[in-house]
């Protein structure tokens, strides 16, 4: 694993680089992203480039032995072009434009725009594309970020339209799909319908998943553009895209399929504070180490997405600047989020950003460097991983024994027609993903197209929508398999399924859902299990099968179910009993678990077990007696990791 990092050279005196070059291979630093903000001072006036100075940083970078990431400069467009073409703006669901003067001020849908897009990359491509230094490309940035997926501009509504068009051939087709029949809702032509916003209430549900789709595939078809252009000008290079974490308003393996390799950026302590479903003693137990789960489970959702290859492109150096509170990490942690990335199978870990910027909306965003360039916390740990990495020579990743499958679909749907305000599709998975990795499994997620072969359990936390081909793979699937609630509620059109769920998985799980019912935060019903006395909360259901429930509600109903290897849990399970329904699949899969302390994570590569200790106190590690460590000490103290070697 390589280690990189973000560098701005726009923002600093030419006297300045090549210092910063050396100073970053004094660290360790191999490799270093640029260019992905710079369009104002690539092409200052419309047609007219100025290449000298990126020239230069590039040389200088390239003297140095750093290989460079070159971003194309996509979300930002300058001032100039949305002077010329204000219609490039996206708009709010108000029909408002978005202005200028941050970033990501372009609709996906704007032909104008894609066209300036693929003149500026191709000019990039063809300048730099056979430079050797250049390793690989990014396209734009953070596709999404600042909630830019959706767009309600006049490009975005014809598109939507001819993307109708297209799926649904003619218009009778589409009011049956959509069941316009409800509240007269009925359309002659497709020229008639709208993006779904401005309604009196509530859109219609399955108008609101299609624009999602729409809005997904203009992403990737966004992309897509950038990527022949690259690859065509620039053979040889890696092209990618560095996808947020918690961020599911398009379909990532969708956008993925034209990359050579996924990336992402990691913000542990942001993401914990502003983004993620822990309990409030949570975020104050780990405010400065981040939740053990939270890069953990980007880290194996991205290998999914990037087949195999995915790097870390922005990752946290010090306090951020965009959480509602940003304290300092914990000395060690940029160590341990390194090292980590690194047993989860990452090719690159990059830091964000090399220097703290004096100017601008990130003045207060750590940097390796503080703004007077002197090293702050961040450079010391880097410098330490770099060595660590050194020494261990880590060995290939395998695939995992269990794997979480994540739909983005799911996460759409779930969130147009909730039916409770507690029922979010990504906290459930969180939930799944953090009760497998507290049994010290290592855990694939994989998408609906992914490959099911290799796993003993796959655990569905949720699949409202089940595609054809998938229902196919999952009845060929030959091992242990959970499914969560509302799993098959919904067909590809977005309407119950005739027979009731879970539709087409009804001959898998061989039973019916005849009812659910939301629940307040604190009303839970009590489920009774091998014995022991659980709860579902948020959700439950009311089953109709001839199997004998493994565990009951009170009233009797199924609320644990099995069908030879298949399984189904009918609501939303409490910290027990998911725990003991893992164990159960587990146990029957022959996957062995273990009951780490808090806090603790275990990951694996090859023989290689790394241990991770994100929690307030020093934890005995699970190691046998006599057996050497490649890194750390058996007492792993509080922000500490250890690797050694299993039997
Ligand atoms: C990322 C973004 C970077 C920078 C960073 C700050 O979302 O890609 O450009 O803004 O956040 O944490």
């Amino acid at each position: 694993m390589r280690l990189g990092v973000c560098y701005y050279p726009e923002h600093w005196p030419r006297e300045r680089w090549a210092l910063d070059a050396r100073a970053m291979r004094a660290l360790g630093i191999g490799c270093v992203r640029i260019g992905e903000f710079a369009w104002s001072r690539l092409e200052p006036e419309p047609g007219r480039y100025a290449w000298q100075w990126l020239d230069e940083a590039v040389e200088t970078l390239a003297a140095a032995d750093l290989e460079i990431v070159l971003g194309t400069p996509t979300a930002t467009p300058p001032r100039w072009l949305v002077g010329a073409h204000p219609e490039i703006l996206p708009r709010d669901a108000n029909g408002n434009p978005r202005g200028f003067g941050s970033r990501r001020h372009y609709c996906f849908s704007s032909p104008v725009y894609r066209e300036h897009c693929r003149r500026i990359v191709a000019q990039l491509a063809q300048r730099y594309g056979q430079h050797p230094a250049v390793v690989a490309w990014q396209t734009d940035n953070e596709y999404g970020c600042h909630d830019t997926v959706l767009s309600y501009s006049e490009a975005a509504a014809d598109a939507f339209r001819q993307w109708l068009r297209e799926r649904y051939g003619d218009i009778a087709r589409l009011n049956e799909a959509w069941g316009t029949v409800f509240w007269s809702q009925e359309y002659r032509d497709f020229a008639e319908i709208d993006p779904p916003a401005g309604t009196v209430t509530e859109a219609n549900p399955a108008q609101r998943l299609d624009f999602q789709r729409y809005a997904s595939a203009a992403v990737a078809s966004f992309n897509r553009e950038q990527v022949e252009i690259l690859r065509a000008a620039s053979p040889g290079r890696d092209v990618l895209h560095n996808f947020m974490g918690f961020f599911t308003g398009f379909d990532h393996f969708e956008v993925a399929r034209d990359l050579d390799v996924a990336t992402w950026d990691s913000y542990p302590l942001g993401f914990l504070e502003q983004r993620s479903y822990a309990a409030e003693q949570d975020k104050a137990c780990y405010a400065r180490t981040g939740h053990p789960d939270i890069a953990a489970f980007h880290h194996d959702l991205y290998r999914g997405v990037g087949r195999g290859r995915w790097w870390v492109m922005e990752q946290q150096p010090g306090p951020v600047n965009w959480a509602p509170y940003n304290p300092a990490p914990l000395p060690g942690m940029v160590r341990l989020w390194t090292l980590e990335a690194c047993a989860h199978g990452a090719e690159v870990v990059s830091y964000f950003r090399w220097r703290q910027a004096p100017f601008g909306q990130e003045q207060m965003h750590a940097g390796l460097l503080r703004a007077d360039a002197s090293p702050d916390q961040g450079a010391a740990e880097v410098r330490r991983a770099a060595d660590d990495l050194a020494r261990l020579d880590p060995e290939p990743t395998r695939p995992a024994p269990v794997a979480l499958l994540f739909d983005y679909t799911a996460k759409w749907w779930l969130d147009i027609q909730p039916q409770g305000a507690d029922f979010d599709y990504l906290r459930l998975v969180m939930e799944w993903y953090g009760a497998l990795r507290e049994r010290g499994l290592d855990v694939d997620i994989v998408g609906t197209a992914g490959d099911l072969a290799p796993y003993a359990a796959l655990f569905a936390p949720s699949l409202p929508i089940v595609e054809p081909a998938l229902a196919e793979r999952l009845t060929a699937f030959e091992g242990h398999l959970l499914l969560g609630p509302r799993s098959g509620s919904r067909t590809c059109d977005a309407r119950t399924p005739p027979g009731l769920p879970p539709g087409p998985l009804q001959a898998l799980t061989s039973l019916r859902v005849v009812g659910v019912e939301s629940l307040r935060p604190g009303s839970e019903r009590a489920v009774r299990y091998a014995g022991r006395d659980f709860a579902m909360r948020h959700w439950c259901e009311q089953v109709q099968c001839e199997l004998d429930p493994l565990a009951r509600f009170a009233d009797g109903g199924g609320a644990y179910l099995r069908h030879g290897k298949v399984r189904y849990l009918a609501g939303w399970p409490d910290a027990g009993l998911l725990g003991a329904v893992l164990d159960e699949v587990c146990a029957a899969a022959g996957v062995h678990t273990v009951a780490l302390p808090r806090g603790l994570r275990l990951r694996r590569r090859g023989s290689q077990v790394f241990a991770f200790n994100y929690g307030p106190q020093p934890v005995e590690l699970p190691v046998e007696r006599g057996r050497a460590l490649l890194l750390g000490e058996r007492t792993l103290p509080v922000a500490g990791v250890a690797v050694w070697r299993e039997a």
